[in-house]
């Protein structure tokens, strides 16, 4: 569990510009951080809309040049179970804004393979991936120097939806998931993954998001973002305004240098 002592850092930005660019400024400070401490940069992506912006704005000057990408490792906290060239792809769509414009050897991008296998296999072999780049056995949980998160409107992180059975997995880092309501097969970190990371760090953007933000930082059991709860590890929301409107009063945006 987090140490109950340590609440989430909360850093809002008035505008969904700022918050792309502070998300970039905070991205490359931890991974300038990583390198320095300890030679590489190991960074979990998330999908769906929200990082679109981030990964434009990382891609771009001034942030494109302020990370090595030379020693970032890049997996993806979820993905759906469909063909890398499909629309749905998270990886397609970091692929296009984000890795295929930054100097990142092609051997550090682990995408989830999804052709030719079923989506148990698919979240097995995402698992003994991660196992031998970070070369831990079979009960250790690595450790992400940073996992991105993003907030779905029932609540959901990455590929945890309520009420699907992967929010109960605790003996694997990855697992596929079906998600009755969209009829389709996820492949998803489970929380023993996401909390054994350094840093999780939700990034929301939009006043529809505003409620299940508060809820989640509320501590509302039946949302699953709410168990994100890094056990040693910083946990960090990047919101704008709008989807901090529910939270009271502005809080402090990130200081220099990142968070
Ligand atoms: C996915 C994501 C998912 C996403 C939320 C928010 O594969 O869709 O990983 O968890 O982060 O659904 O999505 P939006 O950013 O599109 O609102």
């Amino acid at each position: 569990m987090t140490d109950p002592n340590r609440s989430p850092q909360i850093l809002r930005f008035p505008d969904a510009g700022t918050l792309a660019r502070e998300a970039a400024r905070f991205f490359a400070a931890r991974a300038q951080q990583a390198v320095a401490e300890r030679g590489m940069f190991y960074v979990a992506l998330s999908g769906g809309s929200t990082p679109r912006a981030l990964f434009e704005v990382l891609a771009g000057a001034p942030f494109r040049d302020q990370v090595d990408w030379s020693r970032t490792q890049v997996f993806f906290g979820d993905e759906r179970f469909v063909p890398a060239d499909s629309p749905e792809s998270n990886y397609r769509m970091a692929n296009e804004t984000l890795l295929s414009r930054v100097p990142i050897p092609e051997r550090f991008v682990h995408r989830v393979a999804t052709e030719d296998m079923t989506p148990e296999e698919a979240a097995a072999l995402y698992d003994e991936g991660i196992r031998r780049v970070f070369r831990v056995g079979l009960s250790e949980a690595p450790q992400f120097d940073l996992i991105l998160l993003g907030l779905g409107p029932d609540g959901h992180t990455a590929s945890l939806f309520p009420g699907s059975m992967a929010l109960n997995v605790r003996d694997t880092l990855v697992v596929a998931n079906f998600v009755e309501k969209m009829d389709s097969w996820r492949i998803t970190f489970t929380y023993p993954l996401i909390n054994a990371a350094r840093c999780d760090a939700f990034l929301v953007q939009g006043r529809e998001k505003a409620e299940r933000v508060r809820q989640a930082l509320a501590g509302q059991a039946d949302l699953p973002a709410a168990h994100v709860q890094p056990a040693q590890g910083e946990l960090i929301w990047l919101l704008d305004d709008e989807a901090a409107a529910e939270l009271g009063q502005p809080g402090a945006g990130v200081p220099p240098g990142g968070a």
